[in-house]
């Protein structure tokens, strides 16, 4: 393995969108918070909930290995904006990671690039790692623009943070096309895409290249490891798989056998 990516610890989040319920989050969350336990240094782990759950999540993985986050913030820090979260009341409940910028996010609610930089911007002045996703269409890969799509995407992010702000977020790169599809990225798109992100990174600045640059889009147990293994992929960003605990720490699993 290159030395270069031994340096980094691997990461594997779970992002269970809008699914769960009290009873069956616990089961969850309590396989999760053992699983955690049975990884090595080199992978940390942990699942975004959705906002209702932060306390049932603090409560179960407080004082675990496996941290928490939320899928998404408001980009203001409060005030008369009915029905969004701030970034302050998720870290109110130990929350670790905002996801901003999912592409369900930027299809559904209309959110662009400048918006998900002020999101970010609110996760790092509440003390979250924001995982900023950027990811393009089946359209925009076939005509041949996905580093112009992905490059714009997280260049509104680094304008919007000094450089040590930049050194604290997380990236993940999610194909649209591969998210919930069945149909992941070959290992060698995605590395191709994550050594892009890895370059844009580094000019922002030397530390800021060796941030978590995660891949997210069918991530199973069987395409995990192999994925995992390349040089620019320094973990997961996992949905549907991330609902099923055997699923999901079998994945975990992949990491650490790609960091050790
Ligand atoms: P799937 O793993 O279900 O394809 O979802 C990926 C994703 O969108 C994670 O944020």
């Amino acid at each position: 393995m290159p030395k270069e990516q031994a340096k980094r610890t691997k990461l594997v989040i779970g992002n269970w969108k809008m699914h769960g319920r009290l009873v069956e989050n616990a089961v969850l969350l309590q396989a999760v918070a053992a699983g955690a336990a049975t990884l090595q240094k080199g992978v940390r782990t942990g699942v975004c909930v959705p906002a209702p759950y932060l306390a049932q999540a603090q409560a179960l993985l407080g004082g675990s290995l496996a941290a928490w986050g939320v899928q998404d913030i408001s980009a203001h820090v409060q005030g008369a904006y009915t029905g969004e979260v701030a970034a302050g009341m998720a870290a109110d409940f130990g929350a670790t990671f905002a996801v901003v910028g999912h592409s369900e996010r930027r299809a559904y609610h209309c959110e662009h690039s400048d918006l998900v930089a002020v999101k970010a911007l609110r996760a790092l002045e509440a003390g979250l790692t924001p995982i900023v996703c950027v990811g393009e269409t089946l359209e925009q890969r076939d005509n041949g623009s996905t580093e112009q799509v992905v490059g714009t995407q997280l260049e509104a992010v680094l304008l919007m943070l000094s450089e040590e702000q930049a050194t604290k977020i997380v990236v993940a790169y999610e194909p649209v096309w591969a998210i919930g599809t069945g149909k992941s990225a070959t290992t060698e798109q995605a590395q191709q895409v994550h050594a892009f992100l890895r370059a844009q990174l580094a000019s922002k600045g030397a530390a800021v290249a060796n941030v978590p640059v995660l891949y997210g889009g069918s991530v199973k147990p069987e395409n995990a490891e192999e994925l995992f293994a390349q040089q620019d992929i320094d973990g997961g960003l996992i949905g549907g798989a991330s609902l099923k605990s055997n699923d999901f720490l079998a994945i975990c699993q992949a990491a650490q056998n790609g960091s050790v």
